[in-house]
């Protein structure tokens, strides 16, 4: 019998970055699933589209080396054989900013423990998860794997329990993707950097951020979107000013803007990677079709979507 676990993805709205030094930032599970399918095996192996062909743990290539992680530590800690094979598919291309890496990471959790007959609670799920996602990102601030496993719209800082955001109905966006893949490491690095060099003006815009992330909330329960679309914009420039965004993903901004959304921003560790918009309510596929024409990949993100799901099969 092998166990299934699909995560959702993510795109951060509002607070990226900043969320790493204290900030409070708001992010959105969305239906671009990643899917892990366990079965019992002779040793602990991995199969990945993203990285075709079957991984051994003991010379793993660095991409896949967090899933070996977060297995061996879930199978130490809750004493399940890690004699397991797990394949890895994705609707999501890795390093596009849309935590495809906590995704994957939610997933190998849920499905591991799903095959030993364990349903974990989701702070059991993010823990073991949190291991991989260290090993990628050195600090990751922990808001993509709390997104991935608990699904919905979550308002979140570090050291706080995350805080579900409802609302009555549906919302969207469009992700454009830039196509540029990029290291999220170097990215929190490079905006780090900007902290020592100016840590009065840092931790004054931290404080913005994390005073945007809680008017773009108050804006969603609103249904506000074109108030909402205002505070993307808004963060998009800060986050530019703090080294992460780039040339193209300034310009993705740009023509969103100039095709009539509300707002734009880059979403995630930035340089390269996605745009999150937020269209004029009914002009979706037209926005979309207008992207195409200039040859950019995007998609609509519907919210709130559920997070991590698991069964046998
Ligand atoms: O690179 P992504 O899409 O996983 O986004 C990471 C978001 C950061 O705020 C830059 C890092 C973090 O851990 O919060």
């Amino acid at each position: 019998m092998n166990s299934i676990a699909e995560a959702p993805t993510k795109a951060i709205i509002t607070g990226e970055h900043f969320v790493v030094h204290g900030a409070w930032a708001l992010a959105t599970a969305i239906d671009r699933r990643i899917r892990v399918e366990a079965s019992k095996s002779d040793e602990l192996t991995v199969e990945s589209d993203a990285y075709p062909g079957r991984h051994y743990e003991r010379k793993s290539r660095p991409e896949i080396r967090p899933i070996f992680k977060v297995a061996r530590k879930i199978c130490e800690a809750e004493d399940f054989s890690p004699r397991v094979h797990l394949r890895v598919t994705s609707t999501v291309p890795p390093g596009s900013g849309l935590g495809s890496s906590a995704s994957t990471m939610v997933a190998v959790a849920a499905s591991i423990s799903r095959l030993n007959g364990v349903q974990l609670a989701p702070r059991e799920v993010v823990e073991y998860a949190m291991t991989g996602e260290k090993e990628i990102h050195g600090r990751p601030s922990g808001i993509d794997v709390a997104v991935c496993t608990y699904g919905g719209v979550l308002l979140f800082k570090m050291g706080v329990r995350p805080k579900p955001v409802r609302f009555p109905g549906t919302r969207k966006f469009v992700v454009v993707q830039s196509g540029q893949k990029r290291s999220t490491k170097r990215q929190i690095n490079k905006v780090s950097e900007m902290k020592t060099k100016f840590p009065y003006l840092f931790s004054a815009l931290g404080e913005s951020a994390s005073m945007v992330s809680q008017l773009a909330r108050e804006r969603i329960v609103a249904g506000d979107m074109r108030s909402l679309g205002k505070l993307l914009t808004y963060n998009h420039a800060v986050l530019s000013t703090v080294g992460a965004s780039d040339r193209a993903l300034d310009e993705l901004v740009d023509l969103a803007l100039s095709l009539g959304c509300y707002g734009a921003k880059l979403t995630g560790a930035g340089g390269g990677g996605s745009v999150v918009t937020v269209p004029q309510s009914g002009q979706e596929a037209q926005f979309m079709a207008a992207l195409e024409e200039r040859g950019f990949r995007s998609f609509e993100a519907v919210v709130p979507t559920s997070g991590v799901r698991s069964w046998l099969q």
